[in-house]
């Protein structure tokens, strides 16, 4: 099975710009990551939007963010970030079944070898994020009905502090102790997260947590104790392919969707030693 994740696309309603600052072309972005997770031999089996769909939460921004995923050739499955608003998201993707009718955006996808859980962190209008005592009973309780498959628990803030003084006052707070429940449960094989623009990784709980790098440009951090965010870097858009290996085992990939006319093409050679 082949996950894919894009996550923070940061999209805004159609001919305004991310942080009023052109250059920063979050739509373009989105369109080229769309468009090479199309051209992906073996297609992805699903994926994963791990939040901040959108900008500022509004109707017209994710009339625009459904226009730019219309294109899309395997099953998308969203959860909310900080940027999002949880009625206006739930109203965008009406046509998913998958979305509860009320209440926190949270969900199970039995349909594959892995089992996929989706974990709503959002608070509103704040920028970190929170699993309080009534998401977590309510991951305890589901993964109590399946303890043996094969588990990804997807989510937009990760639980864990990366360094990064700025960021680590925006991670998700937790109301019980996540990383025993993990424990307890090893058929879970980890968790993949965004929010932090970067790709970064740590043990969480004795699993995996992988925060995948953004569509949307990335944070510069200034070296000095504030740790502020100095700059917003172009680096190249980039999306994750996590490759489920059988067993509780997954390898995830970082691919920087670059213009084809930027690659340069290679003659096939038929071994490494020529
Ligand atoms: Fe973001
Ligand atoms: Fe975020």
């Amino acid at each position: 099975m082949i996950i894919a994740q894009i996550t923070d696309t940061h999209i805004l309603p159609k001919k305004q710009a991310w942080l009023d600052k052109p250059e920063t072309d979050v739509t373009n972005r989105l369109k080229l990551v769309v468009e090479q997770l199309n051209k992906l031999v073996p297609r992805p089996d699903v994926l994963l939007f791990t939040g901040d769909t959108v900008q500022a939460g509004c109707k017209e921004s994710y009339q625009h963010l459904k226009e730019l995923l219309e294109p899309l050739t395997m099953p998308v499955y969203v959860i909310p970030g900080n940027h999002d608003n949880r009625e206006e998201m739930r109203a965008a993707f009406s046509d998913k079944t998958y979305i509860p009718q009320d209440g926190f955006i949270q969900y199970i996808i039995d349909d594959y070898p892995v089992r996929l859980i989706g974990l709503d962190t959002n608070v509103p209008k704040e920028a970190y994020g929170i699993l309080c005592k009534q998401r977590l009973l309510w991951l305890e309780k589901n993964l109590k009905t399946n303890p043996s498959k094969p588990t990804l628990l997807f989510m937009h803030h990760f639980p864990m502090k990366v360094g990064q003084k700025c960021f680590d006052n925006m991670i998700c707070r937790l109301e019980d102790d996540l990383e025993k429940l993990i424990q307890s449960f090893p058929n879970v094989m980890g968790i993949v997260a965004g929010h932090y623009h970067k790709m970064c990784a740590s043990l969480f709980g004795g699993r995996i947590c992988f925060v995948a790098p953004s569509t949307a440009p990335t944070h510069y951090f200034a070296s000095d104790e504030d740790n502020y965010v100095t700059a917003i870097d172009l680096v190249h858009p980039s999306f994750t392919i996590h490759r489920w290996m059988g067993g509780f085992q997954m390898v995830s990939e970082c691919i920087q969707a670059i213009e084809y006319n930027k690659r340069l093409p290679m003659a096939r050679r038929e071994s490494d030693n020529e």
